[in-house]
C-alpha cells in the first residue's frame, strides 16, 4: 500500500482564523503516520502560505490564548494552479522555486472567506488535487446566506424571513433599508453574509440599534442580511458522504442550550468553555428525529455538498426552520460536528480518514 501525502490548510484570511488552527492541530493528531505523509501548510492572516511544524501541540489553544499563522511559522510556499505540478513549491528570495513535495489530497481546515467558500476550492481543481469538502459552487452558495436561503428555498425547503442590504443600497438610501427591515418585526439578527462563528451578529431589539448594528456587519461584508428571529429550540445535525457516493448520511442531532448569560450563541458563548451545554443526542421524539436528519440531507444534496456538512435548525411551533449549513465546521474533537459522528458511533480517526477517501474517491473536474 503506498502512503498517502496529504496536506492540511489553515489559517487564512478569514476572522475565524485562530478557530481553524485549533481545528488543524487536531486533525494532525488524529493522521495515522503508517498510512499518511502529513505536509502542514499554514496561511496568515494577509493570505502568505507558510510551511507549518507538523505539530499539533503548537496548535493548541493555551489557556485563552489561541493558535495563529504568521511570516515566522516557516518557509513561504505556493500551490501553483497548474495540473502539471500538482504539488507545493518553496519559495526563497533570489532562488527558483523548488518542489517541496508532491500532494495527493489536501484537508482545507478553513473557515470563513477564502477558505470555506469555493475560493481555496477553485485553487485546487485548477491545480488538479482532491480535496476535503464541498467543491466551488456548493461552498460559495453555503457561505453566502442569502444565496443559501434561495436555494433552499427553491427547493422546498424551510428557511426564516429576511432582507438582505446591498453597499450600494445601504449607502444610497438607508432610510429604505431601515424601513424594509423594520417590516420583518423586532428583535432582528443582523448579520455579515458571508459570516462565522457569529463574528458580526447583533441582535436588535427596535430601530435604534439598527444602525449601529449595520455598521458592525458591514465591517466584516459589506452585503449583511437581517432577519426575523427565529423562535425555538436550537438543533444541529453533521452529514457526512458515503466513499461510493451513494445517499449522504445524517448522525444523530444534538440541541444546544446556550448559558442565561447570553442572547444568543455569540462567539463567547461558543468558544469560552462551560458558557453552552449539549444534549447529544438531541432529546427529540422519534419521529421528530428522523425528521430532523431528513432536512439535514436534503439541505446538503440541494446544496450539492460534498463530504461533510454541519447544518443547523431552529425547531420552532411550525415545524424545522434552517437557519444555516457549515461546509467546513469546527472540528476539534470537542466541536459539534466530531461529537455528533462520535455519538452515531464514527469516531474522531475514521472520520477524518473517510472524508479522505471520500475526497480521493470524488477526485477534480466536472462531476
Ligand atoms: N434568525 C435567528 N433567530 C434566532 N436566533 C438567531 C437567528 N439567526 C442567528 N441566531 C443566533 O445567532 C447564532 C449565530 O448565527 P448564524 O446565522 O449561525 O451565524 P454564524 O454563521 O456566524 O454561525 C445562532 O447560532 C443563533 O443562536
Ligand atoms: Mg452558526
Amino acid at each position: 500500500l503506498s502512503r498517502i501525502r496529504i496536506a492540511v490548510l489553515f489559517g487564512g484570511r478569514s476572522s475565524e482564523h485562530q478557530i481553524s488552527c485549533v481545528s488543524a492541530g487536531s486533525v494532525l493528531a488524529a493522521l495515522d503516520r503508517d498510512r499518511y505523509d502529513v505536509v502542514a501548510v499554514g496561511i496568515t492572516p494577509q493570505g502568505h502560505w507558510v510551511v507549518a511544524p507538523d505539530d499539533p501541540s503548537a496548535l493548541a489553544p493555551h489557556g485563552r490564548e489561541l493558535p495563529s499563522v504568521d511570516d515566522s511559522t516557516g518557509a513561504a510556499v505556493v500551490l501553483p494552479g497548474d495540473p502539471s505540478s500538482a504539488g507545493l513549491l518553496t519559495l526563497r528570495p533570489g532562488e527558483v522555486p523548488s518542489e517541496l513535495t508532491s500532494v495527493d489530497v489536501v484537508f482545507p481546515m478553513l473557515h470563513g472567506p477564502y477558505g470555506e467558500d469555493g475560493t481555496i476550492q477553485g485553487l485546487l481543481e485548477l491545480a488538479g488535487i482532491p480535496y476535503v469538502g464541498s467543491g466551488v459552487l456548493s461552498s460559495a452558495v453555503s457561505m453566502d446566506k442569502e444565496y443559501m436561503k434561495l436555494l433552499l428555498a427553491a427547493r422546498g425547503l424551510p428557511v426564516g424571513p429576511y432582507v438582505v442590504v446591498r453597499d450600494h443600497e445601504w449607502t444610497s438610501d438607508p432610510d429604505g433599508a431601515l424601513d424594509a427591515i423594520d417590516a420583518l418585526g423586532y428583535p432582528v439578527f443582523v448579520k455579515p453574509a458571508r459570516g462565522g462563528s457569529s463574528i458580526g451578529i447583533t441582535k436588535v431589539a427596535s430601530r435604534d440599534g439598527l444602525v449601529a448594528a449595520m455598521e458592525h456587519a458591514r465591517s466584516c461584508d459589506r452585503k449583511v442580511i437581517v432577519e426575523a428571529e427565529l423562535v425555538g429550540r436550537e438543533v444541529e445535525c453533521a452529514v457526512l458522504d458515503t466513499v461510493d457516493g451513494s445517499r449522504p448520511q445524517a448522525s444523530v442531532p444534538a440541541e444546544i442550550h446556550v448559558g442565561a448569560e447570553f442572547d444568543f450563541y455569540d462567539f463567547e458563548a461558543k468558544y469560552l468553555p462551560g458558557s453552552t451545554t449539549f444534549d447529544i443526542p438531541a432529546k427529540l421524539d422519534d419521529a421528530t428525529t428522523d425528521e430532523v436528519r431528513r432536512l439535514a440531507v436534503e439541505t446538503f444534496v440541494a446544496l450539492d455538498c460534498a463530504g461533510l456538512a454541519r447544518v443547523d435548525f431552529f425547531l420552532t411551533d411550525g415545524g424545522f426552520v434552517v437557519n444555516e449549513i457549515n461546509t467546513m465546521p469546527g472540528f476539534t474533537p470537542l466541536s459539534m460536528y466530531p461529537q455528533m459522528w462520535a455519538a452515531s458511533g464514527v469516531t474522531y480517526p475514521e472520520l477524518v480518514d473517510r472524508l479522505v477517501n471520500i475526497a480521493l474517491e470524488r477526485g477534480t473536474g466536472l462531476r
